[in-house]
């Protein structure tokens, strides 16, 4: 029950209680629930796994009075406020029209969608439906992304020229092992479309429009169906220009973001989650005072994470607006990584607004197939 609690830092004051329904109950069903709890302004009334031993678990921890064997059961006897979508990737969009066509909201898991076409689908029901679709991409929550994305524009930081947008990331062999892990099918892609899309989503948050991307794609290690493996270079609508790489072999493990401005560079190095320690300011000679006024203008005090985007997205649903991040919001990232497997595989420029639905990678990320045939 709702017991007025809130986290300092995170989330407004709260008007009332909202009732969330939980579908999967696997590894990240756990964050939202958790999260839940510590802001202590939605209750759990529901959830679905198909994996009747790890519901019960679920539902014993978390203290969810009504379990449901799958989520048609769950919709027709609930109608939560919002439901959260922690199931394997390649269900997100089905499950999310069969709510949005009854007018509930989702907050999905990333990866939102495994295709464009999917994600223009969710788009209708939900335009149909009236319900809200947000996706979590929790690393545009932290204070330091927030004081970045408002100094965007700002004339003491000057125009971004270059950026870098690295997740090198290491996964052991065992980790395929997971039935959803590993196919253009249900995972959607690999490290382009499972990890590395934190990043770039935050990236893009902060640079706003892309326009172009060229890319290469590669199979090195891992005993997968997709990449391993993804380097590409983004041109923006500014004029700026970013490295965008995504992996899962890279032993030593880092999420490293550097924006250069006409007259600073601020840099973010972690790799799962950051709070303000992580992010470092460089002004360029003679703009010192003005630059770190600027930075510490901003918020603070806020971690990136599961606690920061659900606070935010609790805040909209609770004042009627749509909760963050808005599908309009996740389709420029669905839309970079179709086009890094597109000129991954074709060999050519993608621009945006290229993709539409006559292109093979509208409905499939790896489009007209990945130019590897064997598996390592
Ligand atoms: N935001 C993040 O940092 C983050 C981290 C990890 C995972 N994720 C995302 O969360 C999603 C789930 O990942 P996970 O690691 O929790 O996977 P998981 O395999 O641990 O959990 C998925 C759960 O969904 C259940 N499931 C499968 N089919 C179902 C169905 N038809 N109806 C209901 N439940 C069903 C499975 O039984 C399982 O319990 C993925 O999209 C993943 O990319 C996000």
């Amino acid at each position: 029950m709702f017991d007025g609690r809130r986290i300092p830092g995170y989330g407004a004051e709260v008007t009332r209680t909202l009732r969330s329904a939980v579908a999967g109950t696997g590894g990240i069903a756990g964050f939202h629930a958790a999260s839940l709890d510590r802001l202590g302004r939605a209750e759990i009334v529901a959830a679905t796994d198909v994996d009747a031993g790890r519901l019960a678990a679920f539902g014993e921890k978390w203290s969810v009075p009504r379990l449901y064997p799958d989520l048609d059961a769950l919709l027709a006897a609930e109608s939560p406020d919002l439901l959260h979508l922690c199931t394997p990737p390649g269900l997100h969009a089905p499950q999310a029209i069969a709510a949005l066509s009854r007018g509930i909201s989702v907050l999905c898991e990333k990866p939102p969608v495994v295709s464009l076409a999917e994600l223009d689908a969710v788009a209708g029901a939900a335009e149909a439906g009236g319900g809200q679709f947000a996706t979590v991409f929790q690393h545009r929550f932290g204070s330091g992304a927030t004081t970045l994305r408002g100094l965007v524009g700002d004339p003491r930081l000057g125009r971004p020229t270059v950026a870098v947008c690295h997740t090198l990331w290491f996964r052991p062999d065992a980790y395929f092992a997971v039935p959803w892990r590993g196919g253009f099918d249900i995972e959607g892609g690999g490290p382009t479309m499972g990890h590395g899309i934190h990043q770039f989503d935050l990236l893009l948050s902060i640079l706003g429009e892309w326009a172009e991307v060229v890319a290469v794609a590669a199979r090195q290690a891992k005993p997968t169906e997709t990449e391993d493996l993804s380097c590409a270079v983004v041109t923006f609508a500014s004029g700026a220009v970013a490295t965008v790489v995504n992996s899962v072999v890279s032993p030593r493990e880092a999420s490293y973001l550097r924006f250069d401005f006409e007259h600073a560079t601020v840099e973010l190095d972690h790799v799962y989650g950051y709070g303000d320690d992580d992010w470092t300011v460089t002004a360029a000679p003679g703009h010192e005072d003005a630059v770190a006024g600027a930075w510490a203008a901003g918020p603070t005090g806020v971690r990136s994470g599961h606690d920061a985007q659900l606070a935010a997205v609790l805040d909209a649903l609770d004042a009627g607006m749509p909760p963050p991040v808005p599908l309009a919001e996740a389709r420029r990232t669905v839309e970079l990584i179709a086009a890094i497997y597109a000129s991954a595989f074709t060999g050519r420029r993608v621009a945006r607004g290229e993709l539409g639905p006559e292109s093979p990678f509208y409905h499939r990320m790896d489009g007209t197939g990945a130019p590897w045939t064997t598996r390592p």
